[in-house]
């Protein structure tokens, strides 16, 4: 081959469509720590206490019948969730993760030229979704680092087909009231669809606070989506779920893949859900420890966000030595892994999950070494 046919044998290699190669590779969380066996995982927000001994006790079970393919409609799981939070089944779509949730919707209701609008710190996957499909994603700027439902709805143009608010918000851990997600609501256009995601529902205890169900049942255009890899703690078997207006249940029923929640998952899904005493434990860990956590690492002078989810959002200094990748760095020497939050524009923050209280004595002190010494 000439150079000059090696060179347009290039210019033939397949080309992804517009808005793909935009996208910036979603990094999950570290794991490993070279030289540390055992490493203090804050970097997910995986549920502390681990999933229900019956969660596992389901996945075992079925290890004898992974030649066979899942129940494709995930009808158990349907039936167990729409008894546990009192819905229609048929209104339940379940998924692999809820992030498989989010790139249906966006697949589903946006394409090239359609804007996709979120919050200014909301999650990564919508943009990453809205790239994927062509369409635009659309910022509106938030409050004290909380959603600004007015600021949502004047990013609202002809073109928005959809709009996301994790509530609560992952990685502020702020959340918005019922009536303001309700207000939100009834300033869209009918045809824009209104997507609460609250993977962290489990973990809010205030009484404004609704998950979105009162939402999704008496309008057409919400969807409410939710994880297992949370409170449950799940997240290796990845396992999400929707509640929808018939309309959109519909629309994700025929779009998703026929067997997108695997046997495994949608077993130990069932478990954990029926082991209401152990997410009751998983919950109150959180309410001791997440007050705990924020009350010392403000003592030590760290500025943070009002969470309500299994995780805080800590600001630090600006400058070098006492910055957060500097502190990111220090903790990681000490084998705990936290998140850099560079991505999601909150460049001197780090985002720290609630572990046990073992591991969050061990991010206090290390965090308290760290400020006296820089
Ligand atoms: C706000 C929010 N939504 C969705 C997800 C995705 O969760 P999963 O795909 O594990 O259900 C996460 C995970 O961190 C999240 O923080």
């Amino acid at each position: 081959m000439t150079s000059t046919e090696t060179s347009s044998a290039e210019k033939l290699q397949p080309v992804a469509r517009p808005g793909v190669l935009d996208i910036a590779p979603y990094i999950g969380g570290e794991s490993k720590v070279p030289g540390v066996n055992r490493v203090i995982r804050l970097a997910s927000n995986e549920g502390a206490l681990g999933p229900s001994p019956r969660a596992l006790e389901a996945y075992k079970a079925l290890a004898g019948e992974i030649h066979r393919y899942p129940d494709g409609g995930s009808a158990a799981l349907r039936a167990a969730l729409a008894s546990r939070f009192g819905l229609e089944a048929e209104r339940i779509v379940c998924s692999g993760g809820s992030d498989e949730l989010i790139t249906l919707l966006v697949r589903a209701y946006a394409g090239p030229g359609d804007e996709v609008l979120y919050s200014q710190h909301g999650f990564l996957m919508y943009p990453i979704a809205a790239k994927g499909v062509g369409a635009t994603p659309v910022m509106a700027p938030e409050k004290n680092l909380t959603t600004d439902v007015d600021a949502l709805l004047a990013a609202v143009t002809e073109r928005t087909r959809l709009v996301f608010v994790a509530n609560p918000n992952n990685p502020t851990g702020t959340y918005i009231p019922a009536a303001e997600m309700a207000r939100l609501q009834a300033g869209l256009p009918a045809h824009v669809v209104l997507v609460i995601d609250a993977a962290y529902a489990e973990y809010v205890g205030q009484h404004d606070y609704e998950p979105g169900i009162e939402l999704v049942r008496r309008t057409t255009n919400t969807v409410m989506t939710r994880t297992f890899s949370k409170i449950y703690a799940l997240g290796g078997m990845r396992v999400g779920w929707a509640y929808c207006p018939d309309n959109i249940a519909d629309v994700l029923n025929r779009l998703r893949n026929p067997f997108n929640v695997n046997a495994a998952g949608q077993a130990a899904a069932v478990a954990a859900l029926e082991d209401a005493d152990f997410a009751q434990r998983s919950r109150a860990h959180n309410d001791k420890w997440l007050p705990w956590t924020s009350e010392a690492l403000t003592r030590l002078g760290l500025k943070l966000t009002p969470s309500v989810g299994n995780f805080v959002l800590a600001q630090f200094a600006d400058d070098a030595g006492r910055n957060a990748d500097a502190a990111w760095d220090y903790m990681k020497s000490r084998g705990i892994l936290t998140r850099k939050m560079g991505a999601y524009g909150l460049p001197n923050a780090l985002r720290i999950t609630i572990g046990t209280g073992e591991e969050m004595k061990a991010v206090v002190e290390a965090l308290s070494q760290f400020l006296s010494k820089s």
